[in-house]
Formats: structure tokens, sequence, C-alpha cells
């Protein structure tokens, strides 16, 4: 018979508790095999590592196995266990971690919690299509790579293997300004336009220099990000790691063919102090917006919208498109998942322009959940870091595939056999608790 917490207890916590009472109790340990060193300790050590992944980003405790081949993931958590493997502590506290106290990163996970599907029987969906239009773009898959910049921190081929493994599947890329590899060499690898994000410098020139690259490799879309200018020094939990391990490892953070790299050498040559310039970015105002939208003949999104105040300016100001994103939890923390935001975004926006959003995404369920709400694409950032460290392109790969099988397998269950199928009443709110 199960063990039941009493009323009202967390399970969770009421088990870690007997399993610390069980693994500290002196009985046990004068007990041999099994009790002492065996199942206990087995059990204890999965109740940490659990306990461990809950604080991490509020995953309840989905478990996941080693795996040696990318084939025999169960889901991308798998990649998650390898990741924090392999890397060393510094590269995955920058990965992993959030800022303050990571409310918000634990946030974009419970918040999905909060939306429940609606399924309905009995539709013929032996066919789905997951394509869309995007600014221009087909598309076969909503789901997009995010930018995520340094990815030399996670595997040697960095954003070149992330490339790769997006046009192997088929899945639109947005490269990060802080790519550790160079545009073009990506956009080369990647066969097709990719999308470029900008944080904009203090000083206009080099953001006109940098705009400029992006449409000379071909980019027909710059992707303004809008919630971290400047450096956030909000961090704890890298700070922490950076201030006990930080090796010098110039394979990773020795690269001088970014756009940052290409920016600093620029000011340099002109007098500008490359560090004021780069590393201290602009307070961006709307006079910015309308500046970059009428300094280039790219389309333009803005990334890190939260309200619908803001939603509603980004229409006014004649911006594409917006990406609903708290930067998974890397801004501020805020302690709004970006799902919960979701509704009151698309209620203002309408339809006039399409919706990205970002944060927390790891299920094909996620996913849908999102495009119910009134989302056009899902932009994933740590599950596809976490494929790139665990595997490289094939990781990469195998993330963007379990993801795109678990939305279909949804639209399927949901009885949508399209995107525009998919409607506000496939899912229901829960209330808050
Ligand atoms: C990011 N993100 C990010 N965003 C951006 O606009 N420019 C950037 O250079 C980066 N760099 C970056 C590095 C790393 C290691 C991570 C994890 C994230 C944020 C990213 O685009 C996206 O908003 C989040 O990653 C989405 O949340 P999840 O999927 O990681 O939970």
């Amino acid at each position: 018979m199960p063990l039941r917490p009493p009323d009202g207890a967390n399970p969770v916590a009421s088990r870690r508790e007997f399993l610390r009472f069980l693994v500290g109790s002196p009985l046990l340990r004068l007990g041999t095999g099994l009790a002492g060193g065996g199942l206990l300790g087995a059990l204890a050590d999965r109740e940490a590592s659990a306990r461990d992944v809950l604080a991490l980003d509020g995953d309840p405790a989905i478990g996941s196995s080693p795996i040696d081949d990318p084939g025999d993931a169960v889901n991308v958590f798998d990649f998650r266990a390898l990741a924090e493997a392999k890397l060393p502590p510094g590269h995955w506290a920058f990965l992993s971690g959030g800022v303050e106290h990571e409310v918000t990163l634990r946030a974009n996970r419970t918040g999905f919690e909060r939306v429940q599907l609606r399924p309905r029987r009995l539709v013929d969906t032996r066919d789905v299509d997951t394509s869309l239009e995007l600014l221009g773009a087909k598309l076969s898959s909503p789901i997009v790579l995010a930018p995520c910049g340094s990815q030399q921190a996670f595997h040697p081929d960095a954003e070149l293997a992330v490339a790769r493994a997006a046009k192997a599947r088929d899945h639109l890329q947005i490269l990060s300004m802080g790519s550790s590899t160079g545009l073009e060499d990506v956009v080369r690898a990647r066969g097709a336009p990719i999308w470029a994000q900008l944080y904009a410098p203090r000083f206009w020139p080099a953001t006109r220099m940098l705009v400029d690259g992006f449409e000379e490799a071909g980019c027909p879309v710059c992707v303004l990000t809008v919630d971290i200018s400047g450096p956030n020094h909000n961090r704890d939990r890298l700070a922490h790691f950076r201030r006990g391990q930080n090796p010098a490892c110039r394979s990773c953070h020795g690269r001088v063919d970014t756009a940052i790299a290409i920016l600093a050498g620029a000011a340099r040559a002109v007098g500008v102090d490359p560090v004021e310039l780069v590393a201290d970015g602009i307070d961006l105002d709307w006079a910015f917006v309308d500046r970059l939208r009428d300094a280039t003949g790219m389309k333009l999104v803005v990334k890190g919208i939260l309200t619908h105040e803001d939603a509603a300016l980004c229409v006014e100001h004649g911006v594409d498109a917006i990406v609903v994103s708290n930067h998974g939890g890397r801004a501020e923390d805020v302690g709004l998942s970006t799902i919960e935001v979701l509704p009151e975004i698309a209620d203002v926006v309408d339809g006039r322009v399409p919706i990205l959003i970002d944060s927390g995404f790891r299920r094909g369920t996620d996913v849908f959940k999102a495009l119910a709400l009134g989302a056009d694409a899902v932009c994933i950032g740590r599950p596809y870091l976490w494929g790139l460290a665990s595997f490289g392109q094939a990781g990469v790969e195998a993330v963007l595939e379990i993801l795109q099988r678990e939305l279909v397998m949804t639209m399927k269950a949901m009885g949508t056999p399209a995107l525009d199928s998919i409607t506000r009443r496939h899912v229901r709110l829960a209330p808050a608790a």
C-alpha cells in the first residue's frame, strides 16, 4: 500500500524527510548490504538529485536515465543530466542558472501546470501538418532555436553544430550577437537565412555597423533583445561558481571572430573605449526602436516583452513581431512565467503581428499550450544547449526530433491536424492555487 502523507503535506517533502530519517538512523547504519549502502543510499541519492532538479528549474522529479546515444533519450531531460555531467561546473552554471532566487526560472515550468488541455475526440488526425509562414519564411515547424551566446562553452562545434542540426531537421535558427562563431560561417552551415539577434550598444554607429553586418550576411530579420541592456550582476549561481572555479579555457573564452569582438576592434580603431561600447548597453527607449526600424530593411522583432502595455507599444511602433520572453529567467526575477502572461498579450495584439514565445518550454504539450493561447511559434534555449553539450550536432537534432514528435503526438490527441486548428478552446486555465 502506498505511503500517504498527512492531508495538506507536500508528498515530495514528506518522502524526503522520511528518507533522511532512515538514512540517518543508527539502526540502518549497523545493517548490511541493501539497507546500509544499497537501496536506501540510492534512494537518498535520487531524492537529492530530484531536489536539485526541482531547485534548478521547477520540474518535478520526472527522472532521467543515463544515455550513451542520442537516439536512446526518452525526453529532453535525459540531455540535461548528461550535459551537467560533461560540462565544467562554471559552464553548467552559466547554462542552467537564472537570476537571484530563480523564482522566475521555476515559474517558467510551474506555469504550464496551470494550463490544462481539452482534447477533442474522433477527429481525423492521420496527417498532421505543423508548417507555418513566419515573417515571410516558410517553416515546417513552429519550434525555433532561441539565440544563446557563447556556445563554445558547451561544445567545440558550437553554433555550427546547431546550424547543421537546424538544417538537418529544418528549424529556424536565431543567432545570438554573442555567438562564439562568426555570422557568415553560421549562415553557410545553416544553408538558409537565419535571424540575427542584437544587443544594441550605447553608440549608434556601432549599432549601425552591426545591423549592416546582419544585412550583408543575408539575415532577413533582426531580433532586438530589450530585457537585458548591459551586464547583469544578479546571476547569483554563476557568480558563486565563478568565485570558486573560473578556468582560463581559451578554447571557449578566447575566440575572436564574434560580432562583439569585431565591434570591439572597430571601436578601438576609432578611439572609443570598447568596454564601454560593448559591455554597457544603451538605455533603450521607443525612440531607439523607431530609429532602428527606419535604419534597416530587415524586419524588426522585439524580444523580452512581458506585458500587454508593451506589446501594444510594439505594434504602435511598427515592430514586425514580438517575442514574449523573460530570457529563461536570466534577466530579472520578475516571477512571471511567459505562458501566464501570453493570454493578455495575445488579446491586445489580436493577430496584428506574429507572437513568438520562449522560457521554460520542454515538452510538446508546452508548445501546444502556447499555440492554443495565441503564440505563432515557440523558441527553445536550454534544451538544445543540453543536446549540444551532450552530443554536439546529433544531440541538438535529437532534442528537436523529440520536441517535434511530442508536438505532433499532442496535436493528434487534441484533434488538431494543423496549427491553425489549435485554438483557445483546446486549453483551460486552472484557477491560481
Ligand atoms: C540565453 N539567452 C539569450 N538571449 C538573447 O537574446 N541573447 C543571448 O545572447 C542569449 N544568450 C543566452 C545564453 C544562454 C546560455 C541561455 C540559456 C540563454 C536567452 C534565450 O534566447 C531564451 O530567451 C531562453 O533561453 C529561453 O528559455 P529556456 O528555453 O532556456 O528556458
